[in-house]
C-alpha cells in the first residue's frame, strides 16, 4: 500500500483546492475539517468550506449562525503565520446572491419571490452540490486565501456531486428553458408533458397544483433567469475548469467496509475519466491492532473454557472453594475474550476490504484514520484526526 503524505500535500504552497468526496456518513466533513486545521496550524491561510456539520462541530467552530461567509476560528495556534476560517453553505443564500449579482434590484426581487423559484432553490435535486461548487468558485475568485478545504453535501451517491453542475446548468440553460419560455406552447400539450416530466425534479407538492397560474409563474421565472443570468452553462463549465485545474487535488474519504469503499473505487475511476487530480483515498475509522495479538479463535476458546468454569462453580454452590475464582470473575473475563475477538474480527475484515481495494487500485495512495472512541466535535478531536492523517 502507497502511504498517502497528508502533511506533503497540505504544506505545498501550490495544493490550492482540497475536495473531500466519498459517500455519506464516511467522515467528509470531519475530514475536511480536521484538514483545514491541520493546514492552518502549519503555516497557511485556510478557509474550509463546510455543507453539513453537526451541530457540536460547527459550534466549536465558531459557526453558530448561516450567514454564507467565512468566520475566522478561534483557539486555532496562529504562531506559525497561518490562520483557520470557516463558513458553512447556506444553499439557498448561496442562489439568492447569484441572482441578486445578475439582475438588476427590481427584477431581482421578482425573481426572488417567484415560487417556482423558491421551490427550485431550496430542493431542485442537485442544488447543494451546485452551490458548493458555486460558492468554491466564488471563494477562489476572492484570492484571500492559500488553501480552500471543500467538503461536499451528503448525496447518497458520490456522483451526483460531480454531475450537479451540468445537471442543473442544462436544465436552466437548455432546452427546457426554450420551450418553457416559449409564449405559444404554454398550456400546449407538448408543454405540459415536458413540463411534468421537469416536475420530476422538484417537490411532489408543486406538482400537484400544476394549472396556469403556476405556468405563468414558471413562464415569467424562466424568462427573467434567460435574460439575467445567463450561461449558466458557461458557469457549469467554468467549475469543471477549477476542479481539472493545477492545484486542486481530490480526496475521497471512505471507511473500511464494503458499500464504502466500492464507491470509492467507482469515484476513483470517475475523477479518472473527468481528469480530476486525485490526491489519494484517506480510510477513516479504521480500528487498530497491536502487535503479538491474541488470536480470535484462541479468545473465544478461552472464553468457552471460562463460561463453562463458572457454570461448575455455580452448580458447585457459587462459592469459591479457596483456590476456585468466583463465577462472576469468570464470566467477567470470558466476556472480554469475547469483545477482544469480535474487534479483532473487525480487524481482520477491514484489513481484507483494504486489500482488495489496493489490489484493484494499486496505483492509489491510502492515509488512514482510526476510529476514535467517541464523535469528533471540537478542535481537539479535529487535531487528533489532522494528526493522523498526517503522520500516520
Ligand atoms: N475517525 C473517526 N472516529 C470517530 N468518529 C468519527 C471519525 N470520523 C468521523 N466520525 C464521526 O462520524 C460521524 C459522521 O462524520 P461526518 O464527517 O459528518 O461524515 P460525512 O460528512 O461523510 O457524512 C460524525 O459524528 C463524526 O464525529
Ligand atoms: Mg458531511
Amino acid at each position: 500500500m502507497n502511504r498517502l503524505e497528508i502533511d506533503e500535500l497540505i504544506d505545498d504552497p501550490g495544493t490550492r483546492i482540497l475536495v473531500c468526496c466519498g459517500s455519506g456518513g464516511v467522515g467528509k466533513t470531519t475530514t475536511a475539517a480536521a484538514l483545514g486545521l491541520r493546514a492552518a496550524e502549519r503555516g497557511r491561510n485556510v478557509v474550509v468550506l463546510t455543507i453539513d456539520p453537526a451541530r457540536r462541530l460547527a459550534q466549536s467552530m465558531g459557526l453558530t449562525e448561516l450567514d454564507n461567509t467565512p468566520r475566522r476560528v478561534v483557539d486555532v495556534d496562529e504562531t506559525k503565520g497561518g490562520s483557520l476560517h470557516a463558513m458553512m453553505l447556506d444553499m439557498k443564500r448561496t442562489f439568492d446572491e447569484i441572482v441578486e449579482q445578475h439582475a438588476d434590484p427590481e427584477r431581482a426581487q421578482q425573481i426572488l419571490d417567484n415560487p417556482f423559484y423558491q421551490s427550485l432553490s431550496s430542493s431542485f435535486a442537485g442544488t447543494q452540490e451546485y452551490m458548493a461548487m458555486e460558492k468554491l468558485g466564488q471563494l477562489h475568485a476572492t484570492g484571500e486565501w492559500d488553501l480552500i478545504v471543500v467538503d461536499t453535501p451528503p448525496s447518497r451517491s458520490a456522483l451526483d456531486f460531480l454531475d450537479a453542475p451540468q445537471r442543473l446548468g442544462s436544465f436552466l440553460d437548455g432546452r427546457l428553458i426554450r420551450i418553457l419560455s416559449a409564449p405559444a406552447k404554454v398550456g400546449g400539450r407538448g408543454a405540459l408533458k415536458f413540463l411534468s416530466a421537469g416536475m420530476g425534479l422538484m417537490t411532489g407538492a408543486l406538482s400537484k397544483v400544476v394549472g396556469t397560474h403556476l405556468l405563468t409563474d414558471i413562464q415569467t421565472f424562466v424568462a427573467a433567469l434567460d435574460t439575467t443570468f445567463g450561461g449558466f452553462r458557461k458557469r457549469a463549465d467554468a467549475t469543471y475548469k477549477l476542479l481539472q485545474a493545477r492545484g486542486t487535488s481530490f480526496l475521497v474519504v471512505a471507511a473500511p467496509e464494503k458499500d464504502a469503499l466500492r464507491e470509492a473505487a467507482y469515484f476513483v475511476d470517475r475523477l479518472g475519466t473527468e481528469r480530476m487530480p486525485l490526491a489519494g483515498l484517506v480510510l477513516n475509522r479504521v480500528h487498530a491492532t497491536r502487535a503479538g495479538r491474541l488470536s480470535a479463535e484462541r479468545s473465544l476458546a478461552a472464553a468457552e473454557a471460562l463460561t463453562e468454569q463458572a457454570e461448575s462453580a455455580e452448580e458447585a454452590g457459587g462459592e469459591p472453594d479457596g483456590s476456585a475464582s468466583r463465577p462472576a470473575d469468570l464470566r467477567l473475563v470470558a466476556g472480554l475474550l469475547t469483545l477482544h475477538a469480535e474487534r479483532l474480527r473487525v480487524i481482520d475484515r477491514e484489513e481484507r476490504m483494504r486489500t482488495r481495494f489496493t489490489s484493484i487500485h494499486p496505483e492509489v495512495w491510502v492515509a488512514e484514520v482510526p476510529a476514535l472512541p467517541g464523535d469528533v466535535h471540537d478542535l481537539d478531536g479535529l487535531r487528533v484526526i489532522g494528526e493522523s492523517l498526517g503522520t500516520g
